[in-house]
């Protein structure tokens, strides 16, 4: 097994750039593919080796399948990319499945519909006082002539929380870098570590396989290819590159407080409270289950207090609920039930005897379904306090660029949007789905999909209903994440 290169991979797949507090998101398309090539040769795309101290600009850049066509890729080469990448993330039944529709159909978005999907995805990070002129730069004479901008999406730094005014960025998996997990085997406890063929292609994932990926034939062009680990006489093209999923989630933050403030009868640390059960963690970050004593492989050691948990202690979803927007996205189980029923008791269920609600055996394991999250903030800080109040005409919007990396869109990406976010039953509950993210559309045989039901400690519970969109999506795309050797090879330099 070889060691990773970390000088052959974009730093998005190590860092959140964190410190680089201001950001732009440029989606192009190609206007002219050998400007485009000249460009990409000069670009200084930003790699993941550590630096001591750390860059104040960094630079990454993501290909739709478009965008290789345009930049002259081969057919035959796409298509040995994933179905769900060169078929695009707007394609109308893969929409559907993802919950875009009503409001949050394709044809309603600003950009990313079918047929106008961008090109590519360049992202500029910098510290504040040297972003305007590191993108300025950036810029030059070969971007004008290489690109036509579609739009440029600005971020905001809202001090690690999201625009709804609750903490973000906290619970990450821990990539296995070195390689050091036994895969296929199974897992009986629940684990933060995950195998880096889930974030990387070219390496083995949670199955112990490596991922399909484009394979070339060696010669001239792919000579500064690396080989692939499983088919040594091939050119692995996607080695040390991934996908990044793209999606502009506007937050509707004034709908989202007024809601839960009357929900709460007008109190408003009541509301925060409801809105904690939606999240799953209080607006702080604090999970709403105990913190186990118990270490969990892979938590990092700064946030132990906010991390250290899986939902064993909560089988009933009393504390958080089953369909939290976090117990939904990361149920933090292992391969087996954590409780699993006798043969008597599972009789008693079978026969209808059992207790409604009681169905943690029906969530798959979310090894295989772990997403790296990489996404910012934009639009200003509204306190709740504020968000109360009517806006003012022509309010500029609020919202998520959510980006996630992958190596298996299907798998990863999509599993968690539409089994387990857009998904209306969903360990046990019915006529719900995410109650942050939900379309409330209707859907054959569940006419009602705006509920929310708060199990508690008591034995009857709370159900919110009518519960409004507060997200609605207005873009998306699904883009090729290349490695360094990649993309010297898409711009004619291999
Ligand atoms: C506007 C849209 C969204 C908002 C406001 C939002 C908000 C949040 C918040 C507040 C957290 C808890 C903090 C943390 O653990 O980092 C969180 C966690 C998470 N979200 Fe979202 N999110 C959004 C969209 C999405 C989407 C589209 C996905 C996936 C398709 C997603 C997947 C996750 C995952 C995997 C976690 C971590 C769960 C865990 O490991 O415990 N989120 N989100």
């Amino acid at each position: 097994m070889s060691e990773v290169d970390y000088a052959d991979m974009q730093g998005l797949v190590r860092f959140g750039y964190g410190q680089m507090t201001s950001a732009l998101y440029a989606l192009v398309r190609v206007k002219n593919s050998d400007a485009a090539k000249r460009w990409l040769r000069s670009a200084p795309v930003t790699t993941a080796v550590a630096q001591k101290p750390p860059p104040k600009t960094a630079m990454n850049v993501a290909f739709s399948a478009p965008g290789l066509r345009a930049l002259g890729v081969p057919e035959s080469i796409i298509a040995g990319f994933s179905h769900e990448f060169w078929a695009g993330m707007s394609q109308e039944s893969r929409a559907r499945q993802l919950g875009d529709v009503g409001q949050n159909a394709p044809p309603n978005w600003t950009w990313g519909s079918y047929g106008h999907e961008p090109h590519a995805l360049v992202m500029f990070f910098a510290e504040p006082d040297q972003f305007d002129s590191f993108v300025q730069n950036s810029r030059d004479q070969n971007w004008s002539n290489a690109f036509e901008e579609i739009i440029s999406l600005g971020t905001s730094n809202l001090d690690g929380d999201e625009p709804f005014g609750f903490a973000d960025g906290i619970s990450q998996p821990q990539i296995d870098w070195e390689q050091r997990l036994e895969r296929p085997t199974t897992q009986s406890e629940y684990t933060n570590v995950v195998a880096l063929g889930e974030f990387l292609l070219g390496y083995r994932n949670e199955y112990g396989k490596i991922t399909d990926r484009p394979l070339l034939d060696a010669d001239a062009a792919t000579a500064g290819l690396l080989n692939a680990e499983d088919m040594p006489a091939k050119k692995d093209l996607a080695r040390n590159g991934t996908y990044l999923v793209m999606r502009q989630l506007e937050q509707d933050v004034r709908g989202f407080w007024k809601f839960l403030h009357e929900e709460a009868a007008g109190n408003l640390a009541d509301a925060a409270q409801l809105g904690a059960k939606m999240v799953g963690r209080t607006r702080a970050g604090d999970p709403l289950v105990s913190i186990q004593a118990q270490p969990i492989p892979g938590t990092d050691p700064r946030t132990v207090t906010q991390n250290q948990f899986t939902y064993a202690s909560d089988p009933a979803g009393a504390r958080c609920p089953f369909g939290a927007h976090v117990r939904r996205t990361n149920p933090r189980n292992s391969d087996f039930p954590e409780h699993r029923p006798s043969t008597l008791r599972k009789l008693i269920i079978m026969l209808g005897f059992g207790p409604k609600g009681f169905y943690d055996d029906l969530t798959s394991s979310v090894r295989f379904h772990r997403i790296l999250r990489r996404g910012r903030e934009y639009g200003s800080e509204l306190l709740p306090e504020h968000a109360l109040q009517p806006g003012p005409p022509n309010e500029p919007a609020r919202g998520l660029h959510f980006i996630c990396l992958n190596a298996n869109i299907s798998r990863q990406f999509e599993f968690l949007q539409n089994a387990w976010i857009a998904n209306t039953k969903f360990s046990g509950v019915s006529g719900e789905s995410d109650p942050l993210l939900g379309n409330r559309e209707s859907i054959p045989g569940c006419p009602v999909t705006g509920n929310f039901r708060i199990p508690g400690d008591g034995a009857l519970g709370r159900r919110i209903s009518g519960l409004p969109q507060f997200v609605t999506v207005r873009g998306g795309a699904y883009f090729f994440l290349p490695s360094l050797r990649a993309l010297r090879y898409f711009a004619g330099a291999a």
